[in-house]
């Protein structure tokens, strides 16, 4: 890797999000059923927004960077089908915290994410700048604009989302699925394994044989080799706005669901 590479992802090793307690909280105690489904919405939004490819495979190509273009494009196609998967572990996980089926077909995305989407309302409703309509908060819906810059194309807005799909990629691979398999495998709460139909999604992204580790050997073969003294602060610049907007989303989510001693009403 080149230097300028390496400061890049040491920037988001070393930010404060890289460590963020908020898996640690919920592997510490089981959060109540609705909160977990509170928990699962604002995740699940925010992942959503990032795997759709907009117009930056184009935008680099139109900067003549065709290899770099096909690299995202290998991460765009490799997360088809991971919507409906992640449905499935959050509403698996869900009656497993709830002792009793809450979601009776597991396999029926709309329903489970209206589902998720009542439980944040509840949950979240009163948060200021809460979106009725959504169900986000202000710091998912902030989260999900970055990558609302997908659709320009123009060069800068193009470098930009490059350097935000690198610190996505690294946090997913070495931060989000991390998190989410000690919170809901490793924590022991929803008696679950990695194995189990399912948690299909956690097993499909977690690991060295994992989407998440190609996705992020992808973007920083993409990075590496698409960086010039012109193009390099506008990537640092796309790797800050992703770090900046999703610690405030981790923040809130911790501080108001996992922190909280909430404690679902008798
Ligand atoms: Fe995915
Ligand atoms: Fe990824």
């Amino acid at each position: 890797m080149n230097a300028t590479t390496t400061e890049l992802v040491e920037q988001v090793t070393r930010h404060r999000l890289y460590t963020h307690p908020i898996w640690e909280h919920w592997a510490e105690s089981p959060p109540p059923p609705d909160v977990v489904g509170a928990l699962f919405h604002q995740i699940q939004c925010f992942c959503a927004s990032t795997r759709p490819g907009g117009a930056l495979p184009e935008g680099l190509r139109a900067l003549g960077l065709g290899h770099q273009a096909e690299l995202l494009e290998e991460i765009v196609a490799s997360e088809a089908g991971h919507g409906p998967e992640l449905a499935t572990m959050a509403a698996h996980i869900i009656n497993q915290a709830a002792g009793r089926s809450v979601f009776g077909d597991l396999y029926d995305q709309a329903v489970i994410e209206a589902g998720l989407k009542k439980a944040s309302d509840r949950i979240l409703g009163t948060l200021p700048a809460y979106d009725p309509i959504t169900g986000l908060t202000v710091q998912a819906r902030r989260a999900i604009t970055v990558f609302e810059r997908r659709k320009l194309t123009d060069p800068a807005s193009v470098m930009r989302n490059l350097g935000t799909a690198l610190a996505l990629e690294i946090i997913s691979n070495q931060e989000l699925i991390p998190g989410e398999k000690l919170a809901l495998v490793d924590s022991g709460h929803y008696r679950v394994s990695l194995d189990a139909p399912e948690m299909h999604y956690l097993k499909e992204h977690w690991g060295e044989c994992g989407a998440e580790h190609q996705h992020e050997a992808n973007v920083v073969t993409a990075v590496e080799t698409a960086l010039s003294r012109d193009n390099e602060q506008l990537i640092h610049r796309g790797v800050v706005d992703f770090l900046e907007a999703l610690v405030r989303l981790w923040d809130v989510l911790d501080a108001a669901l996992l922190q909280s001693g909430y404690a679902e009403a008798a």
